[in-house]
């Protein structure tokens, strides 16, 4: 992991809305400016739940293997405290080494959103085994490694785990992606049990079809984007932002007594149970 320098604000300054936050909390013990992390927090989905918290003044760490989409979040809001941290998370040692370096501050918030469709495999019985794994890797094992790393720093109580899974997770579509994406669901049960007994919550956000992200080709389009969004009850595809406002509620003092659950946000596609 690079060692990007870190911007912060000063200690005890005016955060967006000129009041004073650092070292504050709510009258229910809640902090006035959280640590917030997010995982896959350069592009899509990942940035509008960065932007969503740095907006509320939280100080937010954001994870990638690549440093240009993490800089220019952090460029795109000067007045924010935007961390960028170049990261592999399904590098073993990277991910221990960001786990110190974030076990350097209490965390609030842990967003596990990196995530994604592994598109190069080689032909062949070897090419397939070798995309099952770096699938489960990208999408399930990267999210483990990251919140074990992270967990002993997790605020207790008040803690917030929310994951990213799929509606694929829940209806199939994509083969090991669906299979990560439903390993998450489940091991966000397991989570939520642990942390229970210490006041952390931990919630899944599963969403449907989200244009606008590096997820789909250039334009951030499916090539079935007309069947996928004929498919939800809204008609229309989802947004980043879309996202970024469940994960953000369940981040909130609001949403304390609600843990272990699968939000879907899918416009309808995918009814709930
Ligand atoms: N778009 C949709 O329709 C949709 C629907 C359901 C679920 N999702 C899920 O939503 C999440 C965000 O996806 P998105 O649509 O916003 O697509 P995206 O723009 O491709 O975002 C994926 C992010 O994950 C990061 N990432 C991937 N592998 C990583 C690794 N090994 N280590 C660290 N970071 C890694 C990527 O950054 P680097 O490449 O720089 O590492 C990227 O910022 C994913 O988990 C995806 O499965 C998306």
């Amino acid at each position: 992991m690079a060692n990007a320098p870190v911007r912060r604000r000063p200690r005890g300054s005016a955060g967006a809305d000129g009041e004073t936050r650092r070292g504050c909390v709510t009258a229910k013990g809640v902090p006035v400016s959280r640590v917030v992390v997010v995982s896959g927090g350069g592009t899509g989905i990942g940035r509008s739940i960065a932007e969503r918290f740095a907006a509320g003044g939280d100080e937010v760490f954001v994870l990638g293997r690549r440093p240009e989409p993490l800089d220019a979040v952090a460029a795109a809001r000067p007045e924010a405290a935007i961390h960028p941290v170049p990261v592999d998370l399904t590098d073993t040692d990277q991910v221990i080494e960001v786990g110190k370096r974030l076990g350097e501050r209490t965390v609030d918030v842990l967003v596990n959103n990196a995530g994604g469709i592994v598109r190069d495999e080689e032909p062949g019985l070897a090419g397939a085994f070798d995309g099952f794994r770096r699938t489960v890797e990208r999408n399930l094992l990267s999210a483990m490694m990251l919140t074990e790393a992270v967990w002993p720093a997790v605020r207790r109580p008040g803690g917030r785990v929310v994951n990213i899974s799929s509606i694929a997770g829940q209806r199939g579509g994509g083969d090991a992606y669906a299979a990560a994406k439903a390993g998450m669901i489940a091991w966000g049960y397991d989570l939520a049990a642990r942390g229970g007994g210490e006041g952390i919550t931990v919630n899944t956000v599963s969403p449907g079809y989200v244009q606008d992200t590096e997820f789909f080709n250039a334009r951030g389009r499916s090539a079935r984007h007309d069947a996928l969004v004929g498919q939800t009850l809204l008609g229309r595809a989802g947004t980043p932002d879309d996202i970024a406002g469940a994960v953000h509620f369940l981040a909130s003092p609001d949403a304390s007594w609600i843990t272990g659950q699968v939000l879907g946000v899918n416009g309808g596609a995918l009814l709930g149970r």
